[in-house]
């Protein structure tokens, strides 16, 4: 397939699994994302070579997004698959934020790894709250 049509198909692929989105909110997310985050993803989740994940296009903002309260939480190790190949490294657990800058996080970086000017959840601290209780 030549790269234009790769391109086209790709841009087709991403716009359908667009979800629906939330009204914007600008809830000190992204304040929150700039201290906490983007020393290692990047200040716009494009992630650094083979060291640490984009989050753009991440799967932890579609199906895998009520895993990532416990993920932030108590960070993530071991081998992880995403679409441009695997990682095997480290993510250290942040202990400091609570249930309410988590759900902001989470607003944000779904902005960020959708690329949509708006949140695509509309999660809850309450709902963080209960997340977080059930981490392993
Ligand atoms: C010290 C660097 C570092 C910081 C700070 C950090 N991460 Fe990570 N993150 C990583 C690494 C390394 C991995 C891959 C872990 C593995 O290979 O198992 C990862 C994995 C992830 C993943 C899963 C991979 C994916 O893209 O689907 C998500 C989501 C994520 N981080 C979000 C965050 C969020 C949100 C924050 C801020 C609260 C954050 N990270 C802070 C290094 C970091």
């Amino acid at each position: 397939m030549k790269m234009r049509q790769l391109l086209l198909l790709l841009i087709g692929v991403v716009l359908l699994a667009a979800p629906i989105t939330a009204p914007a909110t600008d809830d000190g997310g992204q304040q929150l994302y700039q201290t906490h985050c983007s020393r290692c993803h990047g200040i716009d989740g494009q992630g650094l070579r083979r060291l640490y994940p984009v989050l753009q296009g991440s799967s932890y903002f579609g199906q895998k997004l009520m895993q990532l309260p416990c993920i932030i939480q108590n960070g993530l190790t071991g081998n992880i698959r995403l679409q441009d190949g695997t990682y095997n490294r480290t993510m250290p657990g942040n202990r400091i934020l609570d249930a309410d800058q988590i759900a902001r996080l989470m607003r944000y970086t779904s902005q960020l790894a959708t690329g949509e000017s708006a949140a695509t959840t509309t999660i809850t601290s309450e709902e963080v709250a209960h997340l977080l209780q059930q981490c392993q």
